[in-house]
């Protein structure tokens, strides 16, 4: 039952990018929801690309730290590497100051809910005697995977295949996270992901973006070893609760976002007619790729609506969009959830991240999964064989890693109008209850966020 009544004051750190913003800025504003007064601290650079900018959070405050990056944000660094570490001395720096800022004031930060991305956000609340809560944005398989190779139990370069860790389904190489799988992508980003584990057995609270039903076997193998509380799905419930109004609940776009051109042109379309494309906010797809999607979609028998960031359109086949007419339409950012949510998209062809595959789960979507790279090939290998609401791309051209027209073509006609399709729809809608159901009061993650709120009382 919602309380109202202050209990603390917490603030999250979120990782400052669109897909760790997201989840937890929605849980704070759960947690306000809850009695807590929420704050959300992000860096000055996100903070200053937020849409729209009044008050995006509602029930939730904004402040800032610093990254070190206050005019560019990542992309004004020389490297991962650079940004990382010079956002550990500037955020360390920065996060102590508003600890400090809120000290004698009638509300002092009681908690840290913390991205493991930074796990150095734990030794600041440390430093001030404050709890800290580790929140993981992504899947507990992921994390799972990374929590063995950290510990040195899962052993790398893996040398054979199929691979088998305990809870999961037999995994080929390319199920694993891309920073495994493609061995020595990413160094700086492999090592942020392992170092998530650094100091975990100081922190508090474990916090996992998931919910037990949808991954039981996984968190109950990993609670062996590490104390874990489910809380997701951390979608806003009036969406779970189809109680649709605007999207400005959902709080935050780093893009800049037209709702009404996607919406009204949704509401034209009949039921189920509609594919879905989005690749999230990271993922570049190359030009070949790009050609590959864009000709699917034109000769397929679908509408579709597309999401092709500002920085990607470049990539789009001359002449696209006049050409489709109304079949698709073409958007820099869309509302995903209320696109999601929208009777007329009958499909999701996605890159499988982990906010827009529970989105899909928790709104009874099917998926093709075209994962890209991090986490997203572990998602989609769970979407396909254990989930069972959808189905990946198989890659044609090994060598540039192109799927072509032909493979998603046929896929998007699977899940929209196959056989199999009509049972991914009908496991899309048992996995949506049980979305609904762990939220909801008495819900195993509604529970587990009553246990932390109990915790973070007023000291
Ligand atoms: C990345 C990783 O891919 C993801 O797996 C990880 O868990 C977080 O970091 P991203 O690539 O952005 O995230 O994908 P995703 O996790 O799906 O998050 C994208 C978010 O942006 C979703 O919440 C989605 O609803 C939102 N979105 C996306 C929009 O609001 N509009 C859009 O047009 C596209």
């Amino acid at each position: 039952m919602e309380n109202k009544a202050y209990r603390g004051h917490d603030l999250a750190l979120p990782y400052p990018s669109q897909g760790h913003i997201n989840p937890l800025l929605q849980f704070s504003k759960r947690l306000a929801s809850k009695g807590l007064k929420a704050t959300v601290a992000t860096t000055v650079f996100i903070y200053n690309a937020m849409e729209p900018h009044n008050s995006p959070g509602g029930s939730v405050q904004f402040e800032t730290i610093s990254d070190g990056y206050d005019e560019g944000g990542f992309l004004q660094a020389e490297s991962i590497h650079a940004y990382l570490t010079r956002m550990e001395a500037r955020g360390s720096k920065t996060l102590s100051d508003l600890i400090l800022k809120h000290k004698d004031t009638a509300n002092p930060i009681d908690c840290i809910i913390y991205d493991p991305f930074l796990p150095w956000a734990l030794e600041v609340a440390k430093m001030f005697g404050l709890p800290g809560a580790a929140f993981f944005t992504q899947a507990c398989a992921v994390n799972f995977i990374y929590y063995q190779a950290h510990h040195g139990l899962l052993k790398l370069p893996i040398s054979s295949t199929p691979i088998s860790i305990p809870g999961f389904p037999l995994l080929d190489l390319e199920d694993m996270p891309s920073f495994i799988s493609v061995s020595g992508s990413y160094p700086a980003y492999f090592a942020m992901v392992l170092n998530q584990f650094s100091n975990t057995d100081k922190a508090d609270w474990v916090l996992v973006n998931t919910f037990y039903e949808l991954e039981l076997q996984v968190v109950d193998t990993m609670s062996k070893v590490c104390r874990l509380l489910t809380i997701g799905p951390t979608i806003p419930s009036f969406y779970l609760d189809n109680r649709i109004e605007k999207d400005t609940d959902y709080g935050l776009h780093l893009f800049t976002l037209d709702s009404s051109v996607c919406i009204n042109w949704l509401n034209r379309k009949p039921a189920g007619s509609v594919v879905y494309v989005s690749f999230g906010s990271m993922a570049g797809l190359s030009k070949q790729q790009m050609k590959e999607v864009a000709f699917a979609l034109k000769g397929s028998d679908f509408y579709f609506l597309w999401v092709v960031r500002a920085s990607e359109e470049a990539n789009l086949p001359e002449n696209f969009v006049e050409e489709v007419g109304d079949k698709g339409l073409v958007v820099q950012w869309s509302p995903q959830l209320e696109v999601l949510s929208n009777k007329a998209v009958g499909c999701f062809l996605t890159h499988c991240g982990w906010n827009s595959t529970v989105e899909a789960l928790s709104l009874a979507v099917p998926m093709v999964g075209m994962p890209q790279w991090t986490d997203q090939s572990t998602n989609a290998k769970f979407v396909e064989d254990v989930w069972k609401v959808g189905i990946k791309v198989k890659i044609d051209d090994h060598e540039n890693g192109i799927v072509g027209r032909e493979e998603i073509q046929s896929c998007i006609r699977e899940v929209m109008e196959g056989e199999r399709g009509r049972e991914m729809k009908e496991n899309a809608k048992k996995w949506r209850a049980l979305a609904v159901a762990a939220v909801s009061e008495g819900g195993s993650s509604d529970k587990n966020i009553d246990e932390f709120i109990s915790k973070v009382t007023r000291r």
